[in-house]
């Protein structure tokens, strides 16, 4: 009968896990589609700075790769991912056996989390820190230990003091999303050595792609001497393929043999792991898009200080503006066509977050803002 069965699945809902279904929903950036219907704008009139993708898509190269690994999609996907982790182990110098790919880096905190937390356990991550972090530690029960920022950044000699015999995972994000801060590869190299060696670090690099090349993390050179250190990468930001999913972790072997234990089988897709393929060896497509990011970066600040309006130093591809009654300027951007980002659920209620876009995108936000700001 239709009511028994309702309520006998609000009855399943009510007797899943309290910290199930205590989990505030993640909240992407609001869909462009969606944005044209609510407000009658045409959807090729909106522009949005709101997901920190790569502006430019994939390269050339790489829609290549993908319209030839569509036409044959028949057969399930290579589950070890054997070419691609040869590549990214040709690339980072670790072995196969260090390599985790995942749906998403996401994905790969995600299975850290599946494999490490137990219901109680404790997990360390910054204020301001990336959404995912708190999610995933919920998701398994355990509880998130949020250690205050410092100057928007993580502290990460008070990340390591906050370290009990109860803790299992310690994340980091550097850069950090959203507020763009970065920590020096010496001083994360100096925290790991305070790091127990039962309590895992991820080290979610994300963002790493957009740094100089002087400040990129030689982390995956560290694998060796810290088996309890995940490096996390991505293809979703400077390579353009956040659509297709996919990302890796480098680690350990025996902590990479635990994290495929609970991974799906064929969590990265042929035409993912094809264009990932393809992305790593097109080296100058990806250092074209950090330099300009770079320079759309410089064009947002230089604006944004002509404006007096204040921001958080950025190193990846975005930027967190403090612009004070964040909810109310959101909306004026929006009905101006600009999608960007509310952050109050990371604690920045006066801020918002905007994506580094093409040049003519960049100038579109900045006219859009100082409206809104009535400048
Ligand atoms: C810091 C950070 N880590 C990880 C991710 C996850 O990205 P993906 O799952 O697309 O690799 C993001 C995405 O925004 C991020 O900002």
């Amino acid at each position: 009968m239709k009511s028994g069965a309702s309520a006998e699945s609000t009855s399943a809902v009510a007797l899943a896990p309290e910290y199930v279904r205590g989990i505030a929903p993640y909240v992407p950036g609001k869909p462009i589609e969606e944005l044209a219907r609510e407000y009658g704008l045409a959807e090729d009139s909106i522009i949005k700075l709101a997901s920190n993708e790569n502006p430019r898509g994939p390269s050339p190269k790489v829609r290549q790769a993908i319209a030839a690994t569509a036409a044959d999609i028949t057969r399930y996907p290579d589950g070890n991912g054997f070419a691609l982790k040869e590549a990214l182990a040709a690339r980072y110098r670790v072995r196969h056996e260090e390599i985790v790919l995942g749906n998403g880096s996401n994905d790969v905190l995600e299975l850290a989390t599946q494999a490490l937390l137990r219901p109680g356990d404790h997990a360390v991550y910054a204020q301001h820190a990336f959404a995912v972090y708190p999610l995933a530690t919920q998701a398994r029960g355990a509880a998130g230990i949020v250690v205050p920022a410092k100057h928007f950044g993580h502290d990460l000699p008070a990340m390591a003091s906050a370290i009990t015999p109860r803790t299992r995972i310690v994340f980091v994000a550097n850069p950090n999303n959203p507020t763009g801060t970065w920590i020096p590869s010496s001083e994360v190299k100096a925290f790991l050595t305070r790091v127990p060696r039962e309590v895992v670090v991820v080290l979610d690099e994300a963002y790493d792609d957009y740094l100089e090349r002087a400040q990129r993390s030689p982390s995956a050179s560290w694998i060796a001497e810290h088996p309890n250190l995940i490096v996390s990468r991505t293809f979703s930001k400077a390579f353009g393929l956040a659509g297709l999913r996919v990302g890796f972790g480098m680690m350990d072997a025996r902590l990479a043999d635990l994290l495929n234990r609970v991974r799906q089988p064929f969590n990265v897709n042929s035409v993912a792991q094809a264009a990932a393929l393809a992305g790593l060896a097109d080296t100058e497509y990806v250092a074209e898009s950090a330099a300009l990011n770079r320079a759309g970066l410089s064009m947002l600040t230089r604006a944004l200080e002509a404006m007096r309006v204040g921001f958080v130093p950025s190193h990846g591809n975005f930027l967190l503006i403090h612009v004070g009654a964040a909810a109310a300027i959101y909306e004026k951007l929006l009905r101006q066509g600009v999608i960007v980002r509310l952050v109050a659920n990371y604690g920045l209620p006066e801020h918002l977050r905007v994506t580094v876009g093409l040049p003519e995108e960049n100038a579109r936000f900045l006219e859009a803002l100082k409206s809104a700001l009535g400048r």
